[in-house]
């Protein structure tokens, strides 16, 4: 269309980034933008950054470096930063690189637009402020374009639990849950546009306490229970949570409702009691383990996934391996484990650090340990019976990639299949990272 400035955003990080990249999109279209997929012909450039671990804002700092020629050669080009970097280290960006025109925290996106005109004129624009208002509502208006077959549902933000290595609590503020009837709506609008699987997003997705349809306080698996009503969406799930957090009727929906898939994401960082205190997590190793077992009595099936930190401070070898304890008890179908990088203004980063090496080395073996777990549990999945819900072709011709219920990469070869489908397939082969299989029940 004649007279659409076009926009390039690179995401970096979570799952709610990549969901804050969309809406961004989305409220920029009001200031006359489309999104492009190449810097090249954008007339903005928007960093989308994660300040989660090592290095991020010279990250940032060097992405934008590379867009100076792009810059130079077509001065009328808008270059910003948004995200968690933009949010910690806003002024300093501005002052550091002369190229960037706006910066804009996470809390302030439904602003965009007004800034846009504001870096249009040539004034700089900076907003980082945690605005009282839902930025949601602002930004809940979008264009109904059609959809793939999965979505990110964002439904609650920020995180009071303040581990003593997390920058969250302080780049995505307090913890805010949006109102249940707004979530029902945008997943209905999702599901009008194609979408049939939502993940509901949030730092602390289980804390979920929003304003209920009737007035009450509802809990996430209240709020579950509701989005099981929509015909049309048929799977969903949720990330991240807390241990803590982890509630009797959330537990009890895992077994009680189909939708629910049989997978949850539930770090636990450390293994050891002693390294959990000095982290502030609020538990210790047994009533974790204790936990999970209330889960799997619930939903036996369930694949576990979690997050690990090797090489916080004072980390001994021997609470190293209450963490290969802890995972060998437990036993993992996917996990992300880290090296412990000191974050500026968390408590952690003020402490005495280990070696480099102490940290690589134990990344190594805990790495080592749950590829094991990781390969052992898709290898389990040969011979067993799957629901896979079909999202685009695969690389071979009339092969079609999905996910299963358990979250696995599935192949299937079937030329009737469309984005979309709910299959239910026979799990026949597991390769390094995905599975094979071949389809027992049609298109549904
Ligand atoms: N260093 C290493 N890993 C971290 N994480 C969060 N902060 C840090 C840090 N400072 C990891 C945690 C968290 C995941 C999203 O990132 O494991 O669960
Ligand atoms: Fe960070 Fe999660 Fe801890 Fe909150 S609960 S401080 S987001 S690790």
């Amino acid at each position: 269309m004649a007279g659409q400035k076009k926009l390039y955003i690179k995401t970096y990080g979570c799952q709610m980034n990549v969901y804050d990249s969309e809406r961004m999109t989305e409220v920029m279209a009001r200031a006359g933008y489309v999104g492009t997929e190449t810097p090249e012909d954008a007339d903005m450039i928007l960093l989308n950054t994660c300040h989660i671990r090592e290095k991020a804002a010279e990250k940032v700092y060097s992405e934008l470096g590379r867009f100076r020629p792009l810059k130079e050669a077509r001065p009328d080009l808008k270059v910003g930063v948004a995200g968690c970097v933009a949010q910690a280290e806003g002024e300093e960006i501005m002052r550091r690189a002369g190229l960037v025109d706006l910066v804009v925290g996470p809390q302030s996106y439904h602003r965009l637009p007004e800034m846009e005109a504001l870096v249009r004129e040539g004034k700089k624009a900076l907003d980082t402020d945690f605005p009282a208002i839902d930025k949601f509502d602002a930004l809940s208006e979008r264009p109904k374009a059609k959809r793939g077959p999965t979505a990110f549902l964002t439904v609650q933000e920020g995180c009071d639990k303040f581990c003593a290595f997390c920058v969250v609590p302080y780049t995505r503020g307090a913890e805010a849950s949006r109102p249940a009837a707004r979530i029902l709506a945008e997943a209905r609008d999702l599901v009008e546009r194609g979408v049939r699987e939502v993940t509901l997003l949030g730092q602390n997705v289980n804390a979920y306490h929003g304003a209920g349809e009737d007035g009450s306080d509802w809990s996430l698996a209240r709020l579950i229970g509701a989005l099981a009503e929509i015909d049309g969406l048929v799977r969903i799930r949720y990330t991240t949570s807390h241990p803590n957090d982890m509630q009797d009727d959330l537990i009890a929906a895992h077994g009680a409702c189909d939708k629910l898939m049989p997978y949850l994401h539930l770090p636990v960082q450390s293994g050891s009691d002693r390294i959990l205190k000095r982290m502030n997590r609020g538990h210790d190793a047994e009533s974790y383990i204790r936990l999970i077992e209330r889960i799997r009595a619930a939903r036996p099936d369930i694949l576990m996934s979690g997050d690990f930190i090797v090489g916080f401070p004072e980390e001994t070898e021997e609470d190293f391996q209450a963490t290969l304890d802890l995972i060998e008890t437990v036993g993992y179908g996917y996990a992300y484990s880290f090296k412990y990088s000191p974050r500026p203004g968390t408590p952690a980063a003020e402490r005495d650090q280990l070696d480099e090496d102490v940290k690589s080395e134990r990344l190594q073996r805990l790495q080592a340990l749950l590829t094991r777990q990781q390969r052992a549990a898709q290898d389990a999945m040969i011979g067993r019976e799957v629901g896979v819900l079909i999202e685009k072709p695969g690389r071979l011709p009339g092969q079609m990639v999905g996910k299963s219920d358990h979250l696995h990469a599935v192949h299937v070869t079937d030329p009737d299949l469309r984005p979309g489908d709910l299959v239910q397939v026979e799990i026949v082969e597991s390769g390094s990272n995905s599975l094979a299989g071949r389809v027992i029940a049609p298109a549904t």
